[in-house]
């Protein structure tokens, strides 16, 4: 990783982005035999992989399927995940002996630390000669006469017939991430479809935002739903800012301002059933004691604070007033303020418009020689490593073709 020397000045593929899609990509190419220089702006290759899933890096999902990958063209990532697979990521893990564990719904995360993935992915750049130049300020890309790029930074100026774009989304700016890519597409006439943060914690407007702070911390079962009928099951988490969790960063990449949500607190519960049971059986219990069997006793406070639950016993409850629990605690309507933006965002939504660009190889239709993968595409993935998987496959296309 020494700076870039007068003498390096010509290679088979440069790629921009030392992340994981770069990184793999210039693995695969350098162990194929090409010469590959990997230039990124950052000190350290491969940050978010290092941030990602709590540091232990969720690094695939045992049930990758084009359906939970996000995108305006949902054909465009299908061939790229059959030809470079969960299964075949996994395969390299185990060559490496990285111990690693399924967490929940097919997640794969590292027993040990994300380390174990950067180290393996430089270990395969190693092996390929791959050279990685870091701090490296891009200043201009330029396409020569003769099928070749001209990229320039402030250590001077490259040449290589073949120029991968991996410089991811925008998501973190303190982890290196800026639009480089994107307005290369837009310097090539490429369509970029407006970005936006993805899995990312939803905020709340007053007063409903100062009623959740006050359950900062607390995590329940959920199942929560989009207006177009999209449906994640699984924690929501109140913080001080709104909601977060697993189910609310998976709908926030199908929510947009202005639109509800509507949240189940109670999934595969039938509360009404339940309520009509315990009427007869507890009729002197408080309506508030039972309901705090159910749920965590502050959010039940909650909702009697906003005096939306009455202050009965079960006897006092009338069928309508049963229905109206239900309804409330089966499908409590939200509509959220906005999102907390790029700063906690782990994607970024839309992206480099996939119509002009091979789904076989990823490379651009009107450009030869130009390429971009990873997230810097218009193809997101859902929580729980599909967009690492969508990372590995799309380099691995590249890879392949040049
Ligand atoms: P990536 O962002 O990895 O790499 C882009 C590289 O380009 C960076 O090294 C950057 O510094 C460099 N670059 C950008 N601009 C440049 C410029 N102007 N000049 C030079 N270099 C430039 N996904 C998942 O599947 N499982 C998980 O557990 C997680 N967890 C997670 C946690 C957090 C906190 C975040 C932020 C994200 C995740 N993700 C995730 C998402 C995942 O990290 C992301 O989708 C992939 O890293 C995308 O890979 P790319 O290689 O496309 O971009």
């Amino acid at each position: 990783m020494a700076p870039l020397s007068p003498a390096d000045r010509e290679y088979d593929v440069v790629v921009i982005g030392a992340g994981a899609a770069g990184l793999f990509c210039a693995s695969q190419l350098g162990q194929m035999g090409k010469s590959v220089i990997v230039l990124d702006n950052g000190k350290k290759p491969g940050r978010k992989i290092l941030m990602s899933g709590g540091g232990r890096c969720n690094f695939t999902n045992l049930n990758i399927e084009p359906g939970a990958f996000i995108s305006h063209n949902p054909h465009f990532c299908k061939s790229a995940l059959a030809r470079y697979t969960q299964w075949d990521f996994i395969e390299l893990i185990r060559r490496y002996d990285i111990p690693y564990h399924e967490k929940t719904l097919g997640q794969l995360f590292c027993d040990n630390s994300a380390e174990d993935i950067v180290n393996m992915l430089l270990e395969e750049c190693k092996l390929g000669n791959v050279k990685i130049a870091l701090r490296q300020t891009i200043k201009s890309i330029e396409k020569l006469f003769d099928d070749a790029f001209s990229i320039g930074s402030q250590d001077g100026e490259i040449i290589t017939k073949k120029l991968v774009i991996a410089t991811g989304g925008l998501s973190m700016p303190g982890l290196g991430a800026t639009p480089l890519g994107y307005q290369i597409a837009e310097q090539f006439d490429l369509p970029v479809y407006p970005t936006r943060a993805g899995l990312v914690p939803l905020t709340l407007h007053k007063p409903l935002l100062d009623h959740v702070a006050t359950l900062s911390g607390i995590s329940i079962a959920s199942e929560v739903k989009s207006e177009t009928g999209m449906t994640f099951k699984e924690n929501t988490l109140f913080t001080h800012r709104g909601l977060s969790g697993p189910a609310i960063l998976q709908i926030s990449n199908y929510w947009k301002e202005g639109e509800s949500l509507i949240l189940d607190l109670l999934p595969g519960h039938s509360l009404k059933e339940l309520l009509i049971h315990a009427k007869s059986s507890h009729p002197n219990q408080q309506t508030k004691t039972f309901i705090s069997q159910l749920l965590p006793k502050r959010v039940v406070e909650l909702f009697y604070e906003m005096n939306l639950l009455p202050v009965t016993t079960l006897a006092e409850l009338s069928l309508q007033k049963i229905e109206t629990i239900d309804q409330l605690l089966h499908s409590w309507a939200i509509k959220p303020n906005s999102t907390e933006g790029y700063r906690t965002a782990e994607v970024t939504l839309g992206g480099i418009d996939t119509n002009y660009i091979s789904s076989k190889t990823m490379e651009v239709k009107s450009v030869k020689g130009l390429y971009f993968i990873g997230e810097v595409l218009d193809v997101t993935g859902w929580l729980g490593g599909y967009n690492f998987q969508w990372a590995w496959s799309s380099a691995y296309a590249a890879a392949d073709a040049i």
